[in-house]
């Protein structure tokens, strides 16, 4: 039977590589499609939750993992010599930058020497890892054909970026439409019944290289956006204009304008990441990237500002950021998510301790913090109640998640200093919050 053929009977296997924000739920997404499903991790600790039926990303739901498992047509493996197993390999592995912030394709080397060495004909791979425009055809391509198999006849090869948005409620893997993209039309045209066969909607463009550009130029905006509103806060805030609410009022245009959020500064492994793949691959052609590069710095300088009002607003009591007790609120960078990747409560915590402070942080979907690449706190989530809150000179809201009662916040701390713009949303008395 061809792959086409597998494919439209549901008797193909779908391997998915990286089992992570991206990689479980597209799993979970062609399993419940009626696939046979292989996932694939270097986490040993992931396998062993998935075969105990055991989900470890909270916000896709406790049944996700024991759905699966009692429903079989799935596993879960660390061995990769069981990549010939699948009939399509689906690759969700991290794509960070390096300490130069360079790209490194290091996890995509690594995952596509591994399918390499086990490449049979009529095997479809595809790339939903975010990364600059190229890196299927110049990279992944030459590894898969290094052992005499043809792309396009033997192998077919696509990209398809990922546009999740984990805690997004409204919107899942199966109904966020889906771009793909193939290294020739074959490849195109078999990842396109791949998707289809599990996504409401799949949009095919011309080549890889336009899906790799799409998902960066999705990004880039955000980046910019989120940068333009965080200059918008600095500027409004110096003239005692609330960003919030001049927001709220700009958002009723019912066209020309979309609603973007100024905050402490970005995170996820996202937004803060990816415009910089291409900054970088922009350089092999010699193109300036300077939207992208102003936005990187007003972004990155973010938790500076907060500090800095911070430091003022003591200053105003009377004290100093030495020997204050800080609490933080929030160490997800966005609500109501585990997620604490690149989140700009790390640097804060950080940078206030360096200043002498005593910090400590509430999280309720972070009891304790781990070691990242970036930073490495041994902290946990400390209780958040009216008389805890009264023991902190300060206390910044980094994060709004919604279990959060921002009323008994701010009936209770002595001092708040706001990034989110949540305080506007509750009634009370406002010299002592101050907007960051
Ligand atoms: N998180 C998001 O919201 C999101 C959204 C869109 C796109 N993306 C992109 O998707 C990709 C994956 O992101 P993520 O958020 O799922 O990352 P993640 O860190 O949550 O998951 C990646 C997984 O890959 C595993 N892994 C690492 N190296 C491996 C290897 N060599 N072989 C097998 N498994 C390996 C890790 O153990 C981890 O479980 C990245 O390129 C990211 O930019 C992420």
């Amino acid at each position: 039977m061809d792959l086409l053929t597998k494919i439209t009977t549901k008797s193909a296997r779908i391997g998915i590589i990286g089992l992570g924000y991206v990689g479980l739920p597209l799993l979970s997404a062609f399993h419940r499609a009626g696939f046979n499903c292989l996932g694939f991790d270097i986490d040993p600790a992931k396998i062993e939750a998935l075969h105990r039926g055991e989900n470890y990303l909270q916000h896709l739901g406790e049944s996700l993992v024991r759905d699966m498992k009692s429903a079989g047509r799935f596993d879960a493996t660390a061995d990769f010599s069981r990549l010939a197993e699948a009939d399509a390999i689906i690759i969700c592995v991290p794509t960070p930058l390096g300490r130069h912030r360079e790209p490194d394709l290091s996890f995509i080397q690594q995952t596509t020497d591994e399918i390499a060495r086990r490449l049979r004909p009529g095997q479809l791979i595809v790339l939903e890892s975010t990364t600059y425009p190229g890196t299927t055809r110049q990279i992944v391509l030459p590894a898969l054909e290094s052992r005499g198999l043809k792309c396009g006849t033997d192998f077919f090869l696509a990209f398809s970026p990922e546009r999740e948005d984990p805690g997004r409620k409204d919107e899942s893997t199966q109904t966020i439409p889906k771009l793909v993209g193939g290294i020739d039309d074959r490849s195109g045209q078999i990842s396109v019944a791949l998707y289809q066969s599990a996504i409401r909607q799949v949009i095919p463009v011309a080549s890889a290289e336009i899906a790799e550009a799409a998902k960066l130029l999705e990004n880039i905006y955000r980046a910019v956006n989120i940068a333009l509103v965080n200059e918008m806060k600095m500027v409004l805030t110096a003239m005692g204009i609330d960003i919030w609410q001049v927001i709220a009022a700009a958002a009723t245009k019912p066209f020309g304008f979309q609603p973007f959020y100024p905050g402490p500064g970005l995170g996820g492994h996202c937004i803060p990441i990816d415009p910089f793949y291409l900054t970088w691959k922009a350089q092999e052609v010699g193109m300036p990237t300077r939207f992208i590069e102003l936005a990187g710095e007003i972004n990155h300088n973010m938790p500076d500002y907060v500090i800095q009002r911070t430091t003022l607003a003591l200053n105003d009591r009377g004290k100093a950021v030495n020997g204050c007790k800080i609490l933080i609120l929030g160490l997800a960078y966005k609500p109501d998510i585990d997620d604490v990747r690149e989140s700009p409560s790390f640097v804060l915590i950080e940078r206030l301790t360096q200043l002498g402070a005593a910090v400590e942080y509430n999280d309720p979907h972070v009891p304790a913090t781990h070691r990242m690449r970036n930073h490495d706190l041994q902290m946990t989530s400390v209780a958040l109640t009216a008389q805890s809150l009264r023991n902190y000179d300060c206390v910044i809201i980094a994060t709004d998640h919604s279990a959060y009662d921002f009323q008994m916040i701010a009936d209770n701390a002595a001092l708040i200093i706001d990034t989110r713009g949540v305080m506007c949303r509750v009634i009370c008395k406002r010299d002592h919050i101050v907007s960051a």
